[in-house]
């Protein structure tokens, strides 16, 4: 084996563990995380709520809050409070249409507050439909959300 092949394979060891299923080293995933991998490798949906999981903790929470409850650490700073996206009377009267301008041009396009910024030169379409989806995880538990207009067709 060439010098600069095997220091590759034994960094790609040491960085590994050279783990296999069924070694010492390789830890089975529990039920659950197997669950969750499954559903995301199969299923557009999960991969896109779980796109936008990501969207959400990194640009919206910090207003929004983790569970979109509106409770952000800058919430505080708000005179308008961010909506509370569990609650079932949101989404009663919520399209998903109504999301994604709101996301995309900002609040004062759509007649809410500016306090709500446009995220449209942020984030790309796909990211914007992602975040939407996700928004609908956090409505109260068995809660019916508006339509699924926002629901991926295949998208990678
Ligand atoms: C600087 C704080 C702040 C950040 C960051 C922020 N928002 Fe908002 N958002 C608000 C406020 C305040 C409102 C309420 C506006 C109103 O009701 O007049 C709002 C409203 C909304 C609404 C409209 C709800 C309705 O009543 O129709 C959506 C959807 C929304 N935000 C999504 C997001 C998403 C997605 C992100 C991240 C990409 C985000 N927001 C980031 C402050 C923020």
């Amino acid at each position: 084996m060439k010098p600069l092949l095997s220091m590759v394979v034994v960094a790609c060891c040491l960085a590994t563990g050279c783990a296999r299923p069924g070694s010492d080293k390789f830890k089975e995933p529990s039920p659950i995380e197997a669950l969750a991998v499954r559903d995301i490798l199969l299923d557009p949906a999960a991969k896109s709520r779980s796109r936008g999981r990501n969207v959400f903790k990194h640009y919206c929470s910090i207003c929004h809050g983790d569970e979109g409850k509106g409770d952000g650490f800058n919430s505080t700073n708000l005179t308008v409070p961010p909506r509370d996206f569990s609650s079932p009377e949101f989404w009663r009267r919520t399209a998903d249409e109504h999301l994604l301008r709101t996301v995309s041009r900002g609040g004062l396009a759509v007649g809410k507050s500016v306090l709500m910024p446009a995220w449209g030169h942020t984030l790309n379409d796909r990211q914007m439909r992602d975040t939407v989806a996700f928004l609908h995880t956090l409505a109260a538990e068995g809660e019916p959300t508006a339509d699924d207009s926002c629901r991926p067709t295949g998208l990678p």
